[in-house]
């Protein structure tokens, strides 16, 4: 009797303490110590800058925020993400933003939160082939491309350019978008004789085609992408630079897709000693590519404010919480939905007003950047 009296008040402290731990282990970054999230955000990898800079603005904008939020990271994994929404709805969460790693993949997962009526704010990346998507808050991705394209046009000199094609990684939809944008700059240029493809067929036997189809860009990507791993298109730059001729080398053009593909690529330019100049291109601002581009390794950057995409997935997220309809701007066609978008613009950046865009507007400071005018 006395035994069996100790073991149930054992048992009763074995209850209590796990209640209390489990109370510690679900503090939200941005709430109190309940249980309960409002908001789940889920970023694709901590293993690119551009994404822990996303993380920051979001905490910095959550400081003041009334609902409690919770941020996760994927890591490059569609099984890890869905595993992340898993453990937000487990948490109540009425509201997910997410990054999906793979547009399609990441279907299952919103279906998921879609079904525990959670609204789902695709945030830059759209998930596709699903109506479980009610928001998406964007960049104007086209215009991304198209400006890393009009850069090339605008500073290339001559004719017969050797040009470089790279893209981003086809499981996401932008890196489709940012290569139709720069196309339809690109392909008259092809065609008139200002720039020859230097390493992909694929695009040469397009160059008279300016409005490609989906599967046409999937054609061309899966020839040029990077996967948007720095590593892939360092290998990658490097066997085109060592397949082709002296023909396809001296002064060169290069479409590289983002700042950190286009670091790496940069690198293997610069290293080979029949390519007498190149320009390359990228996107996001990262702080490497700006010290880059002060330093003359890099061309440009496309500037995505991602103080303002945050800005508007949590005022969406707000709305929805507090009952409201969310404004948008326009429309996405993600292949299943036409999904209520809001879209921002974007800036392009190189030596001239580096300064300007990025310091003055207090986005970096000079103190982390070096020989800065
Ligand atoms: C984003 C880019 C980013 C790339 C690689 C794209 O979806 O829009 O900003 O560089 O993914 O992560």
């Amino acid at each position: 009797m006395r035994k069996s009296l100790k073991s149930v008040l054992f048992l009763m402290m074995l209850v209590v303490f796990a209640l209390v731990a489990a109370g510690c282990n679900s503090d939200a970054s941005g709430g109190g110590s309940s249980s309960a999230v409002d908001v789940g955000i889920v970023l694709p990898t901590k293993d690119e800058p551009r994404w822990v800079q996303d993380e920051q603005r979001f905490k910095d904008a959550l400081a003041d925020s009334d609902y409690s939020t919770e941020i996760l990271f994927s890591q490059g994994s569609s099984a890890k993400e869905k595993e992340n929404v898993d453990a937000l709805l487990n948490k109540g969460i009425k509201v997910l933003i997410i990054t999906p790693h793979d547009g399609p993949a990441a279907a299952a997962a919103v279906e998921a939160a879609k079904a525990e009526d959670v609204t789902i704010i695709a945030y830059d990346r759209l998930i596709t082939d699903t109506d479980a998507v009610d928001y998406y808050v964007t960049f104007d991705s086209l215009a991304v491309g198209a400006a890393q394209a009009q850069y090339l046009v605008d500073n290339a000199e001559g004719t017969d350019i050797p040009l470089y094609l790279y893209a981003g990684a086809s499981s996401d939809n932008n890196a489709f978008l940012f290569f139709q944008g720069a196309w339809e700059v690109l392909q008259p240029k092809i065609a008139d004789g200002t720039f020859k493809v230097a390493n992909s067929s694929e695009a040469e036997a397009l160059k008279d085609t300016k409005d490609l189809s989906r599967e046409q860009l999937s054609q061309i990507i899966g020839q040029v992408t990077t996967n948007w791993d720095p590593n892939e298109s360092k290998n990658k730059a490097q066997t085109h630079l060592t397949s082709v001729g002296d023909d396809m080398k001296g002064d060169v053009a290069v479409l590289a897709p983002n700042d950190g593909t286009a670091r790496s690529i940069a690198d293997v330019f610069a290293s080979d000693g029949a390519v007498s100049s190149y320009l390359i291109t990228g996107q996001d601002a990262e702080k490497a590519s700006i010290q880059y581009i002060i330093d003359e390794k890099q061309s440009m950057t496309v500037f995505k404010d991602v103080r303002s995409l945050v800005t508007d997935a949590m005022g969406m997220a707000v709305e929805v919480l507090d009952g409201n309809t969310p404004e948008t701007t326009g429309t996405y066609d993600n292949g299943s939905v036409e999904v209520e978008a809001k879209q921002t613009p974007v800036i392009v950046v190189d030596q001239e007003n580096v300064k300007a865009e990025l310091i003055d507007s207090e986005y970096y400071e000079a103190s982390e950047f070096t020989g800065l005018e």
